[in-house]
């Protein structure tokens, strides 16, 4: 098939950010597409630009991913980034070597001003995550950027139009990130732009139709923001047709499942049914401790509770399911490495007796879903929800699962989310939740001693859920958050802030 002549082609090395480079690429105005590593250099000519993503390995490594060196004798502009930029370098015959030391994180970085990637973009932080990095350059380029640790933080040959980034401009941590991928696409491919992302609504209600046909749906609601817009966009595409099981499964925050009832069987009129389940999964979680057991357990438990349900109402041919981009590649279904099972992808059991899967958000990022939801015209405050994983609470609830625990980490972080409402400060924080750490502390109550459980509070900003800052609350917000927490919420005797940003962290704490 020919390159579209328009478009850019993000080139996956099996690094965590392919899609997100296409997104950013898309959000520049640039239509662009991912094809593997191996894709043939002549499938790759037509196309505008070339942008290879980092991977995990080492360009040295026998089963190194590498693509056809005849990529570079195309003519068209390429820019490599982190591995991509090493197996550029490896390919071109420069040399890749380990760093005098890794660099995990936020760093200060030099720029080139007469290099066209590096336009108006001034000394600032990049986000750099690697061991290696190029140690000599190919002949014909020149260094363009330097760190601390990294003396050839980017190269270019300019007369080939080839580029190369040992940091990721993709994500939000690199200061003038998007700059420079303005500055590639404009400025090195000189891309001629113009595409919007359009209705994706219009046209995934439109597919989905045609994908279902007269079939009949089942969905599985967790009143998150994925799949409340997941199954919205099924419900315009066939109506009635739709099933929605919500399974209350007891580790859902508090009061949350008689909200999520509410809203879509009377503000939307869906076929919905709530299952109340609790003792289920509780009975199922008893004695488990650890994490990824956990997401396996909820998983097929949800599916099992699908099937009884599906059974009850006769044929149902397909599961619809609110998976995002960020679910796909961390549960390493593309070729990134598998971080967590995330357990909408991860967890499926083979035999759910389903024809198929209808997973109409799987290539969008949350905030790409929340505009999808406001086009559907779901009303704001569900569409501003912050996320829920789907095994809710039990990932939140470090060590075994109890009733007890989980309606202590239920009030703790009823209180959390009330004060930060408080402030105003709740659209502003992408994700923020209480963790219940299992870990044991003395304080003093009265005059007596008291032995309980250490309760963390976690709150990020991200936009991609991919990588995230921790939040700077206002001290005075914590102080309070605190207080009302070892006051009002028996068991628990300390609180902490956690002060990690991902990576290296995750979000959440299993
Ligand atoms: P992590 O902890 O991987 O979280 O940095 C990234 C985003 O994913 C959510 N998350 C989950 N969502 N099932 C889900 O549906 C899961 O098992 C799961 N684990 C994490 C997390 O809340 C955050 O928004």
């Amino acid at each position: 098939m020919p390159a579209p002549s328009h478009s850019l082609v993000v080139l996956d090395f099996g690094g965590q950010y392919a899609q997100l480079i296409a997104r950013r690429v898309r959000d520049l105005g640039v239509y662009c597409e991912i094809k593997p590593y191996w894709t043939e250099p002549g499938q790759l000519a037509g196309y505008e630009g070339i942008i290879f993503t980092g991977g995990p390995g080492s360009v040295y490594a026998s089963d190194a991913p590498l693509c056809s060196p005849e990529v570079f004798s195309l003519g068209v502009p390429v820019l490599g980034i982190c591995y991509g930029a090493q197996a550029m370098a490896h390919l071109l015959g420069g040399k890749v070597a380990p760093t005098a030391a890794p660099e995990f994180g936020k760093t200060q970085t030099r720029f080139e001003s007469s290099s066209l990637l590096f336009q108006d973009v001034p000394e600032s932080v990049t986000w750099m995550s690697h061991n290696d990095a190029v140690s000599q350059l190919p002949e014909g380029f020149s260094a363009a950027a330097s760190s601390g640790h990294c003396p050839i933080a980017a190269m270019e040959d300019p007369a080939r139009k080839l580029y190369a980034v040992q940091f990721h401009p993709e994500v939000n941590h690199t200061q003038f990130g998007n700059a420079m991928l303005k500055n590639f696409l404009y400025q090195v491919c000189q891309c001629q732009g113009g595409w919007e992302m359009g209705s994706f609504a219009k046209a995934e209600v439109a597919r989905l139709k045609e994908q279902i046909g007269d079939r009949k749906v089942l969905c599985g609601l967790s009143g998150g923001v994925d799949s409340s817009v997941a199954a919205m966009l099924v419900h315009k595409a066939i109506g009635k047709n739709l099933t929605c099981i919500f399974v209350d499964h007891g580790l859902l925050r508090k009061d949350e499942g008689d909200l999520v009832e509410q809203v879509f069987r009377k503000e939307f009129d869906m076929n919905i049914i709530r299952v109340n389940a609790a003792d289920r999964f509780l009975g199922k979680l008893q004695g488990v401790t650890e994490p990824e057991r956990k997401r396996k357990i909820i998983g097929e438990e949800f599916i099992r509770v699908f099937e009884a349900e599906a059974a009850k109402l006769g044929k149902i041919e397909l599961l619809c399911q609110g998976t995002i981009y960020p679910d796909v590649v961390e549960s390493g279904s593309g070729q990134a490495a598998v971080i967590k099972s995330h357990h909408n992808v991860g967890g499926l059991p083979e035999d759910m007796g389903f024809e198929g899967l209808v997973e109409p958000l799987r290539d969008l990022f949350k905030d790409e879903v929340r505009r999808v939801g406001l086009e559907l015209g779901i009303p704001e405050a569900l569409v501003w929800r912050q996320p829920f994983p789907g095994p809710g609470l039990a990932v939140r609830v470090l060590g075994e699962v109890t009733p007890e625990r989980v309606a202590t980490l239920q009030d703790a972080d009823a209180i959390f989310r009330e004060e930060v409402a408080r402030s105003g400060l709740d659209r502003e924080i992408g994700q923020y939740f209480a963790v219940l750490t299992g870990c044991k502390s003395v304080g003093v109550m009265g005059d007596g001693r008291s032995y309980g459980e250490t309760l963390a509070l976690r709150a990020v900003n991200t936009s991609d859920f991919m990588t995230a800052d921790w939040s700077y609350l206002p001290y005075e917000l914590l102080a309070t958050v605190s207080n009302r927490i070892v006051n009002e919420v028996p068991g628990v005797t300390r609180v902490v802030y956690d002060i990690t940003s991902k990576p290296p962290a995750t979000i959440e704490w299993e």
